[in-house]
């Protein structure tokens, strides 16, 4: 077995034919999220990764030009949005310690005022979805947009039906929101937040589209066509909470076995950056008991593994 140095250039084709057929080969795959249709029909034997470089070049396997369920994936995107706009402010009104607790949880939010632990969980994605919401009046389409100009493709969109499956399952999201607001931190409507929350939820992009999008942060913070969205020091910070927040409450797990900023999502998604080298996006349908995917993890804990390249 060769393991390459962190000084090597790498020839990212045959590490992904590598992990790709080492993950074939695995048995056991998770179930996929059964909380609505469209998830709950997808084969977990699925499986596509893709790598893209600080200049937009991408390398791909299996199906990593298959659409799929982005979910959670979305939550770095409209923090990076956010924070843009509004700066530290944000932290008043979401923290960034690890939770410990499922994404979903609504426990820790009585004992701590309204302030969720950070913008990965449901209730700190919900502020942040309603200050970009407050910021832009459109927070999904303003996320839209910018997936559409990292990624090169004009023609993501959301899921009209997961949307609209996400709504008629959204009473915990919502009790979440309304719980905030009786602490006043949330500034809109619930219902209007929550439509912006569930379109979020719904964008369909594929492997090679988030592996490009997520480049920003790789970048330190310099976008596709060379402008700025972050400061060198936040997408620092957005990239070490992805590392201590972005896989729920296996966020030490994940750190242990990848050793990368990664943000998982209940589609079977995660993205995952090489600060300064590359990011990578890997989908695999069937998910752990934590809600993420069992062969993403596997996989990037191989990429890592095989190249050498992690933040430690
Ligand atoms: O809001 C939800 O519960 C789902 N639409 C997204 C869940 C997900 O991917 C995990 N979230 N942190």
């Amino acid at each position: 077995m060769t393991i390459m140095t962190a000084t090597s250039s790498y020839a990212y084709e045959p590490i992904l034919e590598r992990i790709a057929e080492e993950i074939e080969r695995t048995p056991g795959r998770g179930r996929p999220a059964d909380y609505i249709p469209a998830l709950a029909a997808c084969d977990p034997r699925r499986f596509g990764m893709a790598v893209a470089e600080l200049d937009g070049t991408v390398y791909g396997v299996g199906d990593w030009r298959q659409p799929f369920s982005t979910q959670s994936i979305t939550k770095v995107f409209t923090l990076a949005l956010d924070l843009a706009r509004e700066g530290d402010e944000l932290w008043e009104h979401v923290g960034r310690e690890p939770s410990g607790n499922p994404f979903n949880s609504l426990v820790q939010l009585e004992y701590e005022n309204g302030r969720p632990r950070n913008p990965f969980i449901n209730a700190g994605a919900l502020v942040v979805t309603d200050r970009l919401m407050t910021r832009t009046g459109d927070a999904a389409g303003e996320l839209l947009t910018f997936l559409r100009e990292e990624s090169g493709n004009a023609s993501l969109d959301f899921d009209k039906e997961v949307a609209a499956s996400e709504t008629a399952n959204g009473d915990r999201n919502a009790a979440l929101a309304h719980f905030m607001a009786s602490y006043g931190n949330i500034d809109n409507d619930v219902p209007a937040l929550l439509d912006q929350y569930f379109r979020q939820c719904s964008v369909e992009a594929s492997c090679a589209d988030l592996a490009l999008a997520t480049g920003f942060l790789a970048r330190h913070g310099i976008r596709a066509d060379g402008s700025r969205l972050l400061t060198r020091s936040q997408a620092k910070q957005v990239n070490a909470v992805m590392l201590t927040c972005g896989t729920y409450d296996a966020a030490g797990d994940f750190a242990y076995r990848v050793g990368l900023p990664g943000k998982s999502g209940v589609g079977g998604g995660i993205i995952a950056v090489v600060p300064g080298r590359c990011t990578l996006c890997v989908w695999s349908p069937g998910l752990d008991e934590r809600g993420n995917s069992v062969a993403g993890v596997a996989a990037l804990d191989r990429f890592t593994t095989l190249t050498g390249l992690s933040v430690f």
